[in-house]
């Protein structure tokens, strides 16, 4: 028997103040987005905005629905659309930002299991990371330098050869 430690390496930022401008712009993108959420249910609205390799940026939210498992996350209507319309071309960086009606979301909020694995997949089809940032509405602002930080031991697939 052997054990394996997995490590991940997160970056704090103070605030959004503290990003370089370009992320910091992108992290704009990502807030305007969120007001467009659709999230009558729950009231928790993201926001989430990539930044592709020619410096386009797509921009996604959350969509719910009556049948609740029916909506989308934010992350993945962006990154669904990023591979929709543009299948060959790179994602950088992703941008995430999220609020409540309920309450002021002041920690980073991380995307959820089904976005990691989402996002996972077109790391591997584009075979070069993709940084993630995500913060809450004020305060922290994280980042990882792939997602595969976020998800390590990912399915992917290559398993399936
Ligand atoms: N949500 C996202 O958009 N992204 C995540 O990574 C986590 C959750 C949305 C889904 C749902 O509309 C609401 O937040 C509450 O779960």
């Amino acid at each position: 028997m052997r054990t394996i430690t997995l490590k991940t390496t997160v970056t704090v930022f103070e605030t959004i103040e503290e990003l370089p401008e370009a992320v910091k712009l992108l992290m704009h993108a990502a807030i305007e987005a969120r007001k467009n959420a659709y999230a009558p249910y729950s009231k928790f609205s993201v926001g989430a905005a990539l930044i592709m390799e020619n410096d386009e940026i797509i921009t996604g939210n959350n969509q719910e629905n009556a049948s609740y498992p029916s909506g989308l996350c934010a992350e993945r209507v962006a990154i669904y659309y990023a591979g929709a319309k543009y299948p060959h071309r790179k994602v950088k960086a992703i941008a995430i930002s999220a609020t409540s009606d309920k309450n002021k979301v002041n920690v980073p909020i991380p995307p959820c299991g089904s976005c990691r694995q989402a996002i996972a997949e077109y790391e591997v089809k584009q075979k070069s990371p993709i940084t993630i940032y995500f913060m809450g509405e004020t305060g922290n602002v994280m980042k990882v330098d792939a997602l595969k930080d976020l998800l390590p031991l990912l399915f992917e697939k290559s398993f399936l050869t």
